[in-house]
């Protein structure tokens, strides 16, 4: 029979432990694949007392029988990516037996992170708070019809594409008062792009669809998170893909009736690292004990990232967009620390409730209407089964599954792999 492709992606700003989660399930599929975003993104695996945060390779890659696609939808810089390959390589991981990258990935050339920079610089206090991975200025080139892809590095004319894309570049950065020197940058891209010619270089479209036709099981994982969508994130303070689960269809060339599970994952409570909206942020002493419980600083950039309590109506209209199935909630075990929990069920804006984000999120203008919660003050993170939860840690998921209409399906209780539990299976058929 023929499978569907699940997908597990990120509900809120990004960081919702997405990693973590897909090396738990890789077990149940045969192939993860990413299918946007770049090197912007960092997904954390801990397991045998071993942290590893990718950047660019799918988070199935530390399980030996399975394989790891990057898909057309993604953006790859070569110097990462290479420097991932290393680093796993280093720990014994068979990359070359486990990686397969589109050919139809777009490149991020030394140009492009120079671009990102000096757009940056020009936006002055309305920065998105970009990670400087050269995202935004490498799907530009896609959408306008300029980029270089994986394929194009096997192409006999590749240094006078790059030469010209470079070029062109050059030009446009002329006309900001922006410093660089990329000169040591672009020998070692040059040397990294020979690593990726010596993976396996595929179409996979055609890759993915087979194996689905084969009754694989196939699992999509997402990078950042459906409120930094292009199209339905905080816009302008959004990266430059489609983080939904649309964007699983494009990214990767699966027909949207051939998607299965949609697993959205999100925080117990909630954080953003960068500009923009973010209702319910705390700028208290609460919102420093969740950064400081859930060492919530960036797994790419090492930012501090900013906290505050979780969203309800931000969640919902994730669910909605991205017709989510299934739900799970991580961290729940920083919540331990507090009394009382609040919840964000709506909005006030000049004075009217509002239970949707409106168009212009303006966080100034824009109070959260809390609802408080008991806690459950107890440490979670040694707990092996649902029996074992306190009476208030259940009585969170049930009111977080009454208001997302959703099921709870795992519940993550500390970064190691083993302090997961799992409430009901999750892979479809
Ligand atoms: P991703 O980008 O969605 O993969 O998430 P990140 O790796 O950027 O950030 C999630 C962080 O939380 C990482 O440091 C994880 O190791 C950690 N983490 C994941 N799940 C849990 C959890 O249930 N509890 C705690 N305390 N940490 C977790
Ligand atoms: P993962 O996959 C959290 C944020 C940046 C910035 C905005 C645009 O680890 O969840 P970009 O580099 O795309 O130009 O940045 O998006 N951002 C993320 N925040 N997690 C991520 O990825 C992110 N990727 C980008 O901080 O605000
Ligand atoms: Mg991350």
């Amino acid at each position: 029979m023929q499978n569907r492709v699940d997908v597990l992606l990120g509900l809120q700003w990004g960081d919702e432990g997405k990693g973590k989660i897909v090396d738990v399930l890789t077990p149940e599929y045969d192939v993860i694949a990413r299918f946007q975003g770049g090197p912007n993104a960092g997904h954390t695996l801990e397991f045998n007392g071993i942290k590893h945060v990718l950047h660019t390779i799918p988070s199935g890659i530390f399980h030996g029988d399975k394989e790891n696609v990057v898909g057309n939808g993604v953006v790859i810089d070569p110097i990462i990516l290479a420097k991932e390959i290393k680093a796993l390589e280093d720990m014994g991981v068979d990359v070359n037996a486990r990686l397969l990258l589109s050919r139809k990935a777009h490149l991020i050339l030394p140009t492009h992170c120079v671009l990102d920079g000096a757009s940056e610089a020009e936006k002055g206090k309305m920065k998105i708070g970009s990670t400087l991975k050269g995202i935004g200025p490498t799907y530009m080139d896609k959408t306008g019809r300029n980029g270089l892809r994986v394929g194009d590095l096997f192409e006999e004319d590749f240094a006078e594409r790059y030469e010209a894309l470079k070029n062109k570049h050059l030009k446009i950065l002329s006309q900001y008062n922006f410093e660089f020197d990329i000169k040591e940058k672009e020998k070692t891209w040059m040397k990294s792009a020979d690593r990726l010619r010596a993976l396996t270089v595929i179409d996979s479209e055609h890759y993915i669809n087979a194996k689905v036709k084969a009754g694989k099981r196939v699992l999509a994982e997402g990078a950042q998170g459906s409120l930094l969508d292009i199209d339905f994130g905080s816009y302008p303070y959004v990266t430059s893909s489609n983080t939904v689960s649309a964007g699983a269809c494009t990214g990767l060339g699966v027909a949207p009736r051939r998607l299965g599970e949609v697993i959205g994952i999100f925080k117990a409570y909630c954080t953003r690292v960068g500009s923009g909206p973010f209702p319910t942020e705390l700028h208290d002493e609460a919102g420093e004990a969740l950064r400081k419980a859930g060492n919530e600083f960036g797994a790419t950039t090492g930012r501090p990232r900013r906290c505050g309590w979780i969203d309800l109506p931000a969640l919902k209209y994730a669910v909605m967009i991205n017709g989510v199935t299934q739900l799970n909630m991580t961290k729940a075990d920083v919540l331990a620390g507090f009394d009382n929990i609040k919840v964000c069920t709506a909005y006030e804006l000049d004075g009217e409730v509002i239970d949707h984000l409106p168009y212009d999120a303006v966080t100034e203008r824009l109070k959260p209407v809390y609802e408080t919660l008991p806690g459950w003050k107890t440490d979670l993170t040694g707990m092996h089964s649902e029996a074992e939860f306190p009476e208030a840690l259940n009585n969170y998921i049930a009111y977080l599954e009454a208001a997302l209409e959703t099921p709870i399906t795992i519940v993550s209780l500390g970064p190691d792999r083993t302090q997961t539990i799992v409430r009901k299976a999750v892979a479809a058929s």
